[in-house]
């Protein structure tokens, strides 16, 4: 069972394409539409235990036509499968490193304890297999993993080892499509910037600039699932697209080239309170939306793009003469990403949910204690609270380390006085936007998140519940989302421990 498209990107298998169709007036089943998605993957059930063995490897892709580039991937030559979890059952991950060099692998957006995080503290030596195992106690959503060793993320990430999660609910409560590859499709998106020869910064031998560093490294190349160009089929009727900006430093500013409207129905932690139709979804690194679009009014063989209209957003993501220095052309234009193809229509036709369970907002007076988060850039560096974290456990000064209590409410204000803008991920628990300059949220940003854009000169409340598994040997991470950003050190660390 292989289908590959493009050289070496693991695609999961082609069932069918409509120019096959059979033409002899027999049954006219209408063909699978084909969508370049990474393979689904369910594990495998050992003793009441889901198993996942996961192989990173090196491998490459041919992206410029006759230079191949050196990639990571996971069970492939870039990217991995899409593992999907379910509420209520227990998961095990057998990662078994095959990069020749240490790297760790990290469930963004899992709840876990904190020595299965795979964060910093779990490295996972060259031929070594980590194995960790975990409840899945959270409803349903789209996480992810990737890489995260000390000052190697965005390289290992950049090289090709990332996936998504899907986490589902029996309990959910709601209807969405969710025929994997078909009408419930993921796309991770990433920039890179490749040379004529098809090396990249973070190539074997390169090293990125520090201009890149302080920036974020940006490309000009956009895959979308490892793919330049995609072009994937969709049924003509309503598809859920599960976007993850899985970019080093890139945000999009997504919607299509033909303007349609499409409904958002969740974010980093899952479902919205109520369904939102918008045009537009503001994606920085690390975030993930749930979208459903509807092909149902376009002509079958019709073709519309997914584009980032990032010019729309661009003084509100930078700003000043060092703002525009960071950014790039892209960051002032539109661009297209990808293109969708519309294929047959489905045999049952699903409408979006007129609404969505509720999602229990919390509120300020809960929170115990707050803490202000200061994101800044200042001289070659990158700064929470004034403090970079310089190695596991340190930073300079110690500003950047918290013991905090199971079971306290906490109240994070987090302030960008830098010039860019800065995603802040909080590992392990999700958290509510409070507020965003004292107003509260749109709906779009009002459920649970784990990773938040904060634009130059915002202020962000953040809502946060410390509860789970204590554990005083092993923290958990809390960063900026641009990986040369947190491989600088803008990343502090948090410890959940007894009261
Ligand atoms: Cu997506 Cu600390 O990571
Ligand atoms: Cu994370
Ligand atoms: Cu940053």
């Amino acid at each position: 069972m292989s289908g590959v498209a493009g050289a070496g990107v693991l695609v999961a298998p082609i069932l069918g394409c409509g120019s096959d169709a059979p033409g002899d007036g027999g049954v006219d089943a209408a063909p699978a539409p084909v969508f370049p998605v990474p393979p689904l993957d369910d594990g495998e059930l050992v003793g009441g235990v889901r198993v996942f063995r996961l192989r990173l490897r090196s491998g490459s892709v041919e992206w410029v036509s006759g230079f191949p580039t050196a990639t990571h991937g996971v069970n492939g030559a870039f990217l991995g499968p899409a593992l999907r979890f379910r509420r209520g059952e227990r998961v095990r991950l057998e990662v078994t490193n095959e990069l020749g060099e240490t790297t760790t692998l990290h469930w963004h957006g899992v709840q876990l304890p904190a020595a299965s995080d795979g964060g910093p503290y779990q490295t996972i030596a060259a031929a070594a297999t980590w194995v960790t195992e975990f409840d899945v106690v959270q409803p349903a959503m789209t996480a992810w993993y990737h890489p995260h060793l000390m000052e190697r993320t965005a390289r290992h990430v950049y090289m090709g080892i990332a996936g998504v999660i899907l986490i589902e609910d029996d309990a959910q409560g709601v209807v969405l499509p969710s025929t994997y590859g078909v009408d419930d499709l993921p796309l991770v998106i990433q920039d890179r910037r490749l040379a004529a020869d098809g090396t990249h910064p973070y190539s074997p031998g390169h090293v990125p600039s520090m201009h890149d560093q302080m920036a974020g490294l940006r490309g000009e190349t956009m895959l979308v699932n490892g793919i330049r160009q995609l072009r994937g089929v969709v049924p003509r009727g309503l598809v859920r697209l599960r976007m993850l900006n899985g970019s080093n430093a890139r945000a999009y500013n997504l919607g299509f080239t033909d303007g349609r409207s499409f409904v958002q129905v969740a974010g980093d932690g899952g479902l919205l309170a109520a369904p939102v139709t918008t045009t537009r979804v503001l994606l920085a690194p690390g975030e993930r939306a749930e979208l459903l679009v509807d092909f149902g009014d376009d002509p079958e063989g019709g073709a519309v793009a997914l584009a980032s209209f990032s010019g729309e957003v661009f003084a509100q993501l930078y700003t000043g003469t060092m703002g525009g220095a960071v950014a790039d052309a892209l960051d002032r234009t539109t661009f297209e990403l990808m293109t969708f193809e519309v294929g047959a229509a489905p045999a049952a036709p699903l409408s979006p949910p007129s609404t969505l369970p509720p999602v229990i907002r919390m509120t300020a007076d809960q929170a115990v204690r707050t803490r202000s988060i200061v994101l800044d850039m200042t001289g070659p560096s990158v700064t929470i609270n004034g403090a970079r974290m310089t190695s596991l456990g340190a930073s300079v000064p110690a500003a950047i380390n918290f013991q905090i209590p199971n079971g306290s409410v906490e109240r994070w204000d987090v302030s960008n006085n830098s010039f860019m803008v800065h995603p802040l991920h909080i590992h392990n628990r999700h958290f509510q936007i409070l507020d965003i300059d004292g107003q509260p949220p749109p709906v779009q940003l009002a459920g649970w998140k784990d990773t938040v854009l904060v634009a130059p000169g915002q202020v962000v409340r953040l809502m946060l519940r410390f509860e789970g598994i204590t554990d005083a040997a092993f923290p958990y991470m809390f960063h900026c989302h641009i990986l040369e950003h947190e491989d600088m050190g803008m990343m502090g660390q948090f410890y959940i421990v007894d009261p």
